[in-house]
């Protein structure tokens, strides 16, 4: 049967059954029209899935929790993040979900926004390229992904009523971003709208967005669906571009009907949305029939394992206290979350799991013969003191060891869905815990799990060494632990600003956060993330793209294949890295450009391509990163289009945005 046979035999209100969700997770069937129901789970970071078990109980399947979004993003590995969709997709398959609800991919604005941990980026072109790679990566598989929350979801606080006023030119370039570059590279089977405001208008019933942008110029094939609980009126959203409705709430059935009735929508309005879910729903039975996945928790566990270990970033390493050396013996390692590590941030991305990986654990299997660790706990997971001996232990402990490992972090109750954190430091009595055992030693590890930037002026010039590991999922336990003892070489890099303080934000120094009744405006325009503290030349605690290695990186003789770019056109630029250090190691190599002499504004530098080389010890290779005509295009609010300012551009290879260590000029035409 046709997609038009089946709208057809459908009645007026099992249309609207159709766009009003059946219950939390799925889409109405209908098996007499042919039509599949569809199931969505959460996401992104695995698969959140119910069932009721044989005596009527809810359950949730035991999934595996990959590191955070925010972790994957400090890979800066598509590849890998791309594999991950394929593990994600046999999970999905397992457990029946046809949809991910996933990725994210808000913009990071300011760092006090409570989901985080759940986004990749500042930065629009690391965000799409990492959620195209991902989309693929599930939908190459079988499994649908749903790529939310469009748009301009920045913030949790007020997020179902606040509006995000933003100029067009910065909505295109910054927060519309990602998504067009992942609805282009990938083609999502579906969108979620956000619940906010933009410019005043609802996302769930924003036309602009739903139809004018996402349809109609980026050729956005699959349905829209609502966050959950985002839509406000009914038939508004239909009319808008918004198809399904999610979950399932009855009173907006009778709405819908009412509209109907009233001639506030019509029936080929419902057409409209329905043709869009079929379409969906045959396009979930095609790929049923090509699934190919087998559920190897095994095999989910250990990938989950080797995205930590290349999403760990290396932020401090004075001394090279790191990796442990031979002539260290007693290792102190202190805090709870070493023992019980915050494995994921709060909220729907919450995934239920079991065997949580603990450091300690694997410190101690590290350790053998060879080192002897003693461990305290100070505090409990959560709260500020155990018992009040037990900081005292902590010190003590620390005091008598060659190296203090210090575990440190926020957790899902101060990162999460829902809320933003009111502070970007650790809590102070975590700060207490790194300057009580830095005043009995001197070699001092901390080892923070976060999912967002922590301001560490408090301490930082206490310690020799710091390791950022995200929240790191089920299996990053052991990813740490071979870092620490030098296995493996680090390889994350920063995928947002590390800022001195929350002060020195640009939210803050725009006063632009949170907002003041129903609006937030954002007044720092393209000054977002890098670009502001880079533009501004303003100090920052760890630049974006920024991480240490145990080994060491030489660029050289860079080469762009013609100096000369035009429309439609590509230029090659080539160079060469060589691992000059002793151990393998892993570089990411990022490609900003700059307009010489911009007669728009430009924010200094943009990244437009980056690429992570694996190196052996001595070992050199011959890069090469494309960069198309298009990459040097501004939103222009005067033509209402992308143009290219005709003029030189710097094209600059960086180990971070303020680490350029090669640069060519090119002369490009408009
Ligand atoms: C979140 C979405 C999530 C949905 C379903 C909403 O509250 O914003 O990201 O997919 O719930 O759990």
């Amino acid at each position: 049967m046709s997609k038009n046979e089946k709208l057809a035999k459908l009645t007026v209100e099992q249309k609207i059954k159709l766009v009003t969700g059946k219950d939390n997770w799925s889409t109405q069937g209908y098996e007499e029209q042919g039509i599949d129901s569809i199931k969505m789970n959460d996401g992104p970071h695995g698969v959140r899935a119910e069932y009721t078990d044989e005596n009527g109980q809810r359950k949730f399947y035991l999934t595996t929790a990959y590191p955070c979004a925010a972790a994957c993003a400090s890979t800066w590995n598509r590849e890998l993040v791309h594999e991950l969709g394929k593990h994600l997709a046999n999970e999905c398959a397992y457990v029946g979900t046809d949809i991910l609800l996933g990725p994210g991919v808000n913009i990071k604005r300011t760092p006090l926004c409570g989901r985080n941990f759940e986004y990749y980026s500042e930065d629009p072109y690391l965000a799409g390229e990492l959620a195209a790679s991902y989309i693929n990566g599930l939908q190459e598989n079988g499994i649908g992904s749903c790529i939310k929350h469009f748009a301009a979801n920045n913030q949790e606080y007020d997020r179902g009523h606040i509006s995000s006023e933003i100029d067009e030119r910065t909505l295109r370039e910054i927060y519309l971003k990602p998504f067009e570059k992942a609805i282009k590279q990938s083609q999502p089977w579906a969108v979620m709208c956000s619940y906010n405001r933009i410019n005043g208008i609802y996302a769930s019933q924003n036309k602009k967005l739903q139809n004018d942008i996402l349809r109609d110029e980026w050729n956005f094939e699959g349905m829209v669906i609502s966050d959950w609980g985002a839509t406000h009126d009914r038939g508004l959203c239909l009319k808008s571009g918004l198809d399904v409705e999610m979950p399932h709430c009855k009173e907006t059935f009778d709405e819908l009907s009412d509209d109907l009735r009233k001639g506030l929508i019509s029936e080929s309005d419902l057409d409209i949305a329905c043709e869009r879910i079929i379409g969906t729903a045959e396009k979930i039975a095609h790929a049923k029939s090509k699934r190919n996945c087998v559920y190897d928790k095994k095999s989910n566990r250990e990938f989950a394992e080797k995205i930590a270990e290349e999403s760990i970033v290396l932020l401090k390493n004075d001394d090279g206290i790191l990796p442990i050396k031979d002539n260290v013996k007693n290792i102190a390692v202190i805090g709870r979350f070493a023992e019980q590590p915050v494995a994921q941030g709060g909220g729907s991305a919450g995934v239920v799991t079991d065997e949580i990986e603990s450091p300690l654990t694997f410190m101690r299997q590290r350790a053998e013969s060879k080192y002897n660790i003693s461990y305290a706990a100070a505090y409990l997971n959560g709260h500020p003191v155990c018992a009040p001996d037990c900081v005292g232990n902590a010190i003590a402990t620390a005091a008598m060891a060659d190296i203090v490992i210090v575990f440190v972090g926020d957790t899902e109750k101060t990162e999460c869905e829902g809320i933003d954190r009111t502070s970007i430091k650790l809590h102070q009595y975590m700060e207490d815990v790194i300057h009580r055992v830095t005043a009995v030693n001197e070699n001092v590890i901390v080892v923070i799990q976060a999912g967002s930037a922590i301001d560490m002026s408090g301490w930082i010039n206490e310690v020799k060494g710091v390791l950022f590991q995200y929240y790191g999922g089920n299996s990053s336990g052991d990813a740490l632990t071979r870092i620490i003892f030098g296995d493996i070489c680090p390889s994350g890099k920063l995928a947002e600003t590390f800022p001195t303080s929350l002060e020195d934000t640009p939210t803050a120094k725009f006063d632009s956060y949170p907002g003041n009744g129903p609006s937030v405006v954002y007044n720092e325009g393209l000054m977002v993330g890098y670009r502001y503290y880079d533009t501004a030349k303003v100090k920052t605690l760890f630049p974006f793209g920024y991480g240490l290695s145990y080994t060491s990186f030489e660029y050289s003789d860079m080469h762009l294949s013609s100096s000369d770019i035009s429309n439609g056109e590509e230029i090659t630029v080539s160079f060469n890295v060589k691992n000059t250090g002793e151990c393998d190691g892993k570089e990411t190599v990022q490609l900003y450009i700059e307009e010489i002499a911009p007669c728009t504004f430009r924010p200094r530098n943009e990244l437009k391509n980056f690429t992570k080389v694996s190196l052996k010890a001595g070992e050199e290779k011959r890069v090469e990163l494309k960069v198309g005509h298009d990459d040097f295009a501004y939103y222009s609010v005067a033509l209402n289009d992308w143009h290219v300012n005709g003029g030189r551009y710097r094209i600059k290879l960086g180990a971070s945005v303020e680490d350029i260590r090669l640069s060519s000029v090119v002369n490009v035409s408009r």
